[in-house]
């Protein structure tokens, strides 16, 4: 395989965003820049799906979300972009934090949650469900401008007189996928800081799962064994071969977080079509 989309078998030919990131933005530092950079020249239409993930949107209309007290559960969107997941789970009754390392981007998302939170558009909610989730029991929603990788913004999601443990719910979908590979295990680590003890959970949309491992990003490639290297195994999540990836599966569980389920999500986005899935994670029990 060495297409960058799903089953097209032709040549790869770098994208836009490849080039972008390839002409200046290689290190792990020139990294953000690089994504500001996008940002501030209005090209997010470069990744940006125009709407929430219905994988996530399915799941969470599924059953009631846990969380450990009588309160709204707490959610983080690292990467957040546009907001569209944000808004989302705050229409679902969450308390949501959106996280980019952009204030360009921040800025345009507190733009986007203020007209949808206002008169939000159907495709926040899955067919039928809107009648679901009044809008008195909608949560709040906060953006914040930050580097995941740094902890200078995690005292904005602590409320006077309360100790910060940990978000119920923490979504991934392209955010993996945006960082250099040599990135992965602090991401992963990371991860295993922010989320809070059981029954929270971290949810990843998996992706691109289709695309080649030795190929650039972003998107860089990923698989089912690299999110469990990084999360569960203990290792740096860096393969250029399906073998390999495949193989960290059988690593004893060394890392933060153990694997609750990996479902192959019913609706996704077309761009993930066949391929999607969603792996559901939470703080290892001993
Ligand atoms: C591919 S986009 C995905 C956006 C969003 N998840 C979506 O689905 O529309 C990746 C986002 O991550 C942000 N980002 C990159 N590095 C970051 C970092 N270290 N901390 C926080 N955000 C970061 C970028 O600015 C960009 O908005």
């Amino acid at each position: 395989m060495t297409s960058n989309t799903p089953n097209s078998g032709e040549p790869f030919v770098p994208t836009k965003l490849i080039k972008h990131f390839q002409a200046n933005h290689t290190t792990r530092d020139a990294q953000t820049s690089g994504w500001s950079a996008l940002w501030d020249s209005q090209q997010n239409d470069l990744w940006d799906r125009g709407k929430p993930s219905p994988a996530l949107i399915d799941l969470i209309e599924s059953a009631p979300w846990p969380s450990r007290e009588r309160r709204r559960p707490k959610a983080l969107v690292p990467g957040c972009g546009k907001g569209y997941d944000v808004v989302m789970l705050a229409l679902h009754g969450f308390d949501v934090y959106g996280l980019d390392v952009s204030p360009t981007g921040v800025e345009t998302a507190r733009a986007y949650a203020a007209k949808q939170l206002d008169a939000p558009l159907a495709h926040n909610y899955g067919e039928g469900n809107r009648e679901k989730y009044p809008k008195d029991q909608r949560g709040e929603v906060t953006f914040m401008a930050g580097d995941f990788f740094k902890r200078d913004w995690e005292g904005k999601c602590v409320r006077e007189g309360e100790t910060f443990e940990g978000f119920d719910l923490i979504y991934d979908y392209t955010f993996l996928c945006a960082l250099l590979p040599e990135m992965r295990r602090d991401w992963g680590r990371r991860m295993g800081e922010l989320l809070g003890p059981q029954p929270a959970k971290l949810v990843c949309l998996e992706f691109p799962l289709y695309k080649d491992l030795k190929l650039p990003g972003p998107p860089w490639a990923l698989r089912e064994g690299i999110y469990y290297d990084v999360l569960a195994g203990g290792g740096t999540g860096v393969f250029d071969n399906d073998e390999a990836a495949q193989s960290a599966l059988q690593r004893p569980n060394k890392g933060p977080l153990e694997r609750v389920a990996r479902i192959r999500p019913s609706r996704t986005y077309p761009q993930g079509e066949g391929t999607d899935h969603l792996g559901i994670w939470q703080v290892k029990s001993w």
